[in-house]
């Protein structure tokens, strides 16, 4: 199959899980192509056979572009499988209100843009203390002291399943 996937990362897990997703499926034999949202606009996507869009959750939403790229391409994108990847701590965690709000986010973004993935999987994301300026930092020590999460402030703490996500691809699409 020759498979797209188009994603939205701010700060880098969320790439890194396409990387691996796209490494998953050529190992099975799809040819892939993997784009940044804000350069997939002119693609057409009818030399696809499938694709995964993946964001990530920031303070309540996905990222922008990457629901400005479902919008314009909703149309053939509801004619193929798909796959929605939303990449988040929440789901990180085991607290049924987390859970709700997370697919309330998936439901809100998928609506908005007119488009109905044929599967939605919530995937935990890092913490990337690397990656974030001072504010962003103190922003999420909070959340991690709020949740009475033991991190390390000095290194980044990455809390992806692997081997979840690969036994995912592998059954995906189904039938
Ligand atoms: C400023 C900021 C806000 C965030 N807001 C949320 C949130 O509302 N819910 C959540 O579950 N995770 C939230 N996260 C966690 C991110 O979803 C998580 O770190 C994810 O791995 C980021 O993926 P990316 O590196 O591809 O951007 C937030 C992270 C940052 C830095």
């Amino acid at each position: 199959m020759r498979i797209l996937i188009c994603y939205a990362s701010t700060e880098g897990q969320t790439r890194k899980i396409c990387r691996f997703c796209a490494e998953q499926l050529m190992a099975r034999g799809d040819s892939v192509e993997m784009l940044p949202a804000e350069e997939a606009g002119e693609i057409d996507l009818a030399i696809f056979d499938a694709a995964i869009l993946a964001g990530s959750v920031h303070v309540g939403r996905l990222q922008a572009r990457l629901a400005d790229f479902a919008a314009a391409h909703a149309g053939v994108l509801n004619g193929m499988p798909t796959l929605l990847l939303v990449v988040s701590l929440a789901i990180a965690g085991d607290d049924p209100g987390d859970r709700a709000e997370l697919d309330r986010i998936a439901a809100g973004f998928a609506q908005k843009a007119g488009w109905t993935p044929g599967q939605v999987a919530h995937v935990a994301g890092a913490f990337r203390f690397t990656e974030y300026d001072f504010f962003r930092a103190l922003a999420m020590r909070w959340i991690a002291h709020r949740k009475g999460e033991r991190i390390n402030p000095q290194k980044d703490t990455e809390y992806t399943d692997w081997a979840a996500l690969a036994d995912l691809i592998r059954g995906w699409p189904a039938g």
